[in-house]
């Protein structure tokens, strides 16, 4: 098993979402300790307090991989100024029911994807203010704004200077999960298939 089982909540659901193309990359690059899994968020029906004390198998296998997983990275495009509803169902769905908040501790790193320099800003800022009611441990630095007009060249392969910066930002993550000794305390349940969840 790798040193630390990374889940991958990515915002973008569209076929052709940058943040998803952005996840490829930073899962290319990702430290070797890392083993990284995503979850299709879109698979999630919309949250209801109907169904938070008996949730949809779907729901369920996802509120496994959360328990399961060491730490979390969340990859948000940006709507509005804020992180898409989407995102927001699937952080909402193992928050409850109330006292029994998966995320709780949690070790997570916040980026996402845009076509501007300063892209997502807004996004990773809402997302920070609920992941701290959520009593994660985000790393505060280094932010990542990713841009992707740039990052790819013509064969969508991942450009230097933005190799560079995931690399970079992936050393500082593997830091702070040292720092919280992640590994030390791990709590991952083998039973749980670490594996890409996609719905096409
Ligand atoms: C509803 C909506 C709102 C958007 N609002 C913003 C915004 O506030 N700031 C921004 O930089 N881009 C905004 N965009 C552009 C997105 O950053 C862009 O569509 C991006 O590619 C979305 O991420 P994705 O490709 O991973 O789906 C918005 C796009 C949509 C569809």
């Amino acid at each position: 098993m790798a040193k630390y089982q990374v889940l991958a909540v990515v915002g973008g659901i569209a076929k052709e979402s940058l943040n998803k193309k952005f996840y490829g990359a930073m899962k290319e690059l990702a430290p070797k300790d890392f083993e990284l899994a995503t979850f299709d968020i879109s698979t999630l029906p919309f949250f209801t307090q109907d169904m938070e004390n008996d949730p949809p198998e779907i729901v369920q296998d996802f509120k496994e991989l959360v328990k399961a997983c060491d730490a979390v990275v969340f990859i948000t495009p940006e709507y509005n100024r804020s992180f898409p509803g989407v995102l927001k169902n699937a952080l909402d769905w193992p928050s409850r029911p109330y006292g029994q908040n998966l995320w709780k501790g949690k070790a997570a790193a916040v980026t996402g994807a845009s076509t501007g320099s300063i892209g997502t800003f807004g996004a990773q800022h809402h997302l920070r203010q609920c992941l701290a009611y959520l009593d994660v441990d985000v790393m505060g630095q280094p932010e990542l704004y990713f841009n992707a007009s740039k990052a790819f060249d013509e064969n969508g392969q991942i450009k230097n200077d933005a190799k560079k910066l995931v690399t970079q930002y992936w050393e500082a993550f593997e830091k702070h999960l040292e720092h919280l000794h992640i590994a030390e305390n791990k709590k991952g349940n083998p039973k749980v298939p670490f594996q890409e969840h996609r719905a096409h």
